[in-house]
């Protein structure tokens, strides 16, 4: 993602501040920086305010014939549209479900019925493990092989001659994060997706850390399938599947008899969560809304992601470059200026990362502390025991909050556990 020239104007980060309650709360003195969006970002008061119309005003549920069910099904409908968009999909490829771990699972369950003995699947070691259980699983339950690409830690890249060799005739399916919720690697799907593709293999994209920071592209990735959850991307919980047209309609998924048989509906178990789906578009609109009034809402979603992107660049810059003037201090991934999103996790000497975190809390900084299931990196890094520290940058994140956050990090490394 280039700065354009004359690339035009995106609200100032004061005034997307504006939009998120959760930004007035004041912990031990001090207003709440959040540093975890990587686990959940905060949500504008519009996505709120939506959901609450729609419980209050259109709740129904679907497929009837009085006002609330068809206005139900039309907001589902403008919904799916908002999310074709956000992707570049279409909205007959767009599937909502619990998150994308279910999603991933049942999707997983549906392809895996016709593979068995023989047929292989590549996982990666950057992966969160909502990208690998569900591959592993099918290893126990259909002796499938599973393939494991292995990170480079000293660059918190993968492996890319390593990738490419696992990818061979066998290879049903390559399953790849777009980014990596724990180190911030930005991955190279479309290259990845080719590899794949010329072995006559599909590829499944893990986008959930990928989408808050890159717009998505299904068209220009080449990937099959790719996931993403709204509670990351500033939107309530609930998760998306994009399948490419003709793939969701062949998909052997499990399902109850009398529910749809059609892509994307025949992927929705049950009743969705209708306010959720409402709030993803409110999300999602409220996004596109921070760039100019003109072009359409992708177009305008790509301007706010263009300059979100160079916001986010600066901040990992700072973050990582205060943090490394800590003594004590170790950084994990892709230094900056390498494709990465503004999320870093890091360790202080002498330190368990949830002694850091509880520190930066007790002054109103709120970082994540574990191995946020991105098990594999964690236990690669050396730290299955003691876990990193995570900090990540959202669009509401100021330069004067990473500030705070380094000196955070500072007292903790010189001792000062406690608040003060
Ligand atoms: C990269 C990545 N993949 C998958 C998941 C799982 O997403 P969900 O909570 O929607 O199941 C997460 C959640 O943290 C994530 O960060």
């Amino acid at each position: 993602m280039t700065a354009l020239q004359g690339t035009p104007q995106v609200a100032s980060v004061e005034a997307i501040r504006a939009h998120f309650p959760a930004l007035e709360r004041i912990h031990g003195g001090r207003l709440v920086a959040y540093f975890d969006g990587p686990g959940g970002t905060q949500v504008p008061r519009q996505v709120a305010d939506a959901m609450t119309d729609y419980l209050l005003h259109h709740n129904a549920n679907t497929h009837w014939q009085y006002p609330t069910s068809q206005e139900t099904d039309q907001l589902i409908e403008e919904a799916r549209a908002a999310a074709a968009d956000f992707l570049n999909g279409a909205p007959d490829e767009i599937a909502f479900g619990a998150n994308m771990t279910t999603l991933a699972f049942h999707l997983a369950r549906g392809l895996g019925r016709h593979w068995g003995s023989g047929d292989e699947v590549v996982v990666t070691e950057l992966d969160h493990h909502a990208n690998v259980a569900p591959w592993r699983r099918l290893e126990q339950e259909r002796g499938i092989t599973v393939r494991s690409v292995p990170l480079r830690t000293e660059t918190g890249q993968l492996d890319w001659p390593a990738l490419e060799r696992a990818i061979g005739p066998r290879t049903r399916l390559l399953a790849i994060g777009g980014a990596s919720n724990a180190l911030g690697t930005v991955n190279d799907i479309a290259s990845a997706a080719a590899l794949a593709r010329n072995a006559g293999a599909l590829t499944f994209v893990d986008a959930v850390h990928y989408a808050p920071h890159v717009l998505p592209d299904v068209k220009a990735s080449g990937a099959d399938f790719l996931v993403w959850s709204a509670y990351k991307v500033y939107g309530p919980h609930l998760g998306v599947l994009w399948g490419r047209r003709g793939l969701l309609d062949e998909l052997d998924i499990p399902k109850l008899d009398p529910a749809p048989s059609v892509a994307p509906e025949k992927l929705e178990t049950g009743t969705q969560n209708h306010e959720g789906i409402v709030g993803l578009k409110a999300a999602l609109d409220f996004l596109a809304a921070l760039a100019p009034a003109d072009g359409t809402r992708r177009e305008r979603l790509a301007v706010t992601f263009d300059t979100l992107h160079r916001r986010g660049e600066a901040l990992l810059r700072r973050m990582w470059e205060g943090l490394g003037g800590v003594p004590g201090v170790r950084r994990f991934g892709p230094t900056p200026g390498l494709p990465r999103t503004p999320t870093m996790s890091f360790v202080v000497e002498g330190r368990t990362a949830d002694q850091v975190a509880q520190a930066c809390a007790a002054r109103g900084v709120f970082v994540s502390s574990g191995d946020f299931y991105a098990t594999t990196v964690v236990e690669r890094l050396g730290y299955a025991r003691d876990g990193l520290v995570r900090a990540g940058c959202a669009c509401y994140t100021t330069a004067e909050e990473v500030d705070r956050l380094v000196g955070c990090v500072r007292l903790a490394a010189a001792g000062g556990l406690a608040a003060g």
